[in-house]
């Protein structure tokens, strides 16, 4: 028997079980890839509706249900009555007669939130601007697969410390009970409302060397989040001194690991020599999408 969670809104409502199960099973399905025994999604249909760009999360999805035994439909937001003012409850509430799972990636975490209950049918968050739960767990299975667990590993998030993976990144620590620092700038910080509600240690700081000394992981990602197009430059000139670079790097354990959750931009928020030196771990870790989403599914399919 699977361990099964109903639907996959965000790590902060999962349990530090649930987390270790999922892990496990994204290792158990990338060493049997090809030659699955069960296919938890066979004659299922499951549909991804998007709002905003994708490359790895819809790609890794629309092979995971398919590898899986079921067929896929991508529902561009903007294609569908979605984009037009449909509520996502009415959207919904019809989707959940006629297909078997839903994948979403959207703007409000309430959207996510809404659809699983009024669809009544399996429900994955595939970004909002709340968290980014898929990208978390295979990047947790990719830190295990490098350094052999999970053990004691101190964590650096630099840049927007306010976006989907940073608080992801917050929650995953506490979960499992890992050291979470995060530099950014005063105005990109984790929002105190967030943090109450995290009720977990965080280290937040202006200062990258100080947050990246001995850090086991440099995790970086966008500076502009899709969604903050309109402050591009201004998110350019206040993140500049945010980036991950070999000074940086310097500053933390001789053996950590660069990370990315992709798509990276050379020169702003990591400097191409970087990417470029640390990119079997920044791959594996999309690779690892794959994986990981694969456990999810077969998790919360009924
Ligand atoms: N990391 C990530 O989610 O990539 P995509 O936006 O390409 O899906
Ligand atoms: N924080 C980024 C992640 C992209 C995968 C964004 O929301 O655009």
């Amino acid at each position: 028997m699977l361990p099964s969670v109903k639907n996959l809104l965000s790590i902060e409502e999962l349990s530090q079980k649930e987390v270790l199960d999922i892990l496990s099973l994204a290792a158990t399905m990338k060493k049997e890839r090809g030659r699955h025994s069960v296919q938890p999604l066979k004659s299922q249909v499951w549909a991804l509706i998007f709002s905003k760009s994708s490359t790895r999360t819809r790609v890794s999805f629309e092979v995971g249900v398919r590898e899986l035994g079921g067929d896929v439909m991508f529902l561009s937001a903007n294609d569908i009555q979605l984009g037009r003012g449909e509520p996502i409850r009415d959207t919904a509430r019809v989707l959940g007669r006629m297909i078997h799972g839903a994948i979403i990636r959207t703007f409000a975490q309430q959207d996510v939130v809404d659809f699983a209950s009024f669809s009544g049918i399996p429900t994955i968050n595939a970004l909002t601007d709340q968290e980014h739960p898929c990208q978390i767990l295979a990047d947790l299975q990719t830190i295990e697969e490098k350094r052999g667990s999970l053990e004691g590993v101190k964590v650096c998030f630099v840049g927007d410390g306010d976006c989907n993976v940073a608080r992801s990144w917050m929650w995953a620590a506490k979960k499992l009970g890992f050291e979470i620092r995060v530099a950014a700038p005063e105005k990109y910080r984790p929002s105190k409302d967030f943090l109450d509600s995290l009720a977990y240690p965080v280290q937040v700081t202006e200062d990258c060397d100080a947050a990246a000394a001995g850090a086991d992981v440099l995790y970086t990602d966008v500076w502009i989040s899709m969604g903050k197009e309109e402050e591009s430059a201004l998110r350019l000139a206040e993140l500049k001194d945010y980036q991950v670079n070999e000074k940086l790097l310097a500053q933390a354990a001789p053996d950590a690991l660069v990370m990315h959750c992709l798509p990276a931009y050379r020169g702003k928020e990591i400097t191409d020599e970087i990417m470029e030196a640390h990119a079997p771990t920044i791959f594996q870790q999309a690779e690892n999408r794959l994986h990981a989403q694969k456990a999810i599914l077969a998790m919360v399919a009924r």
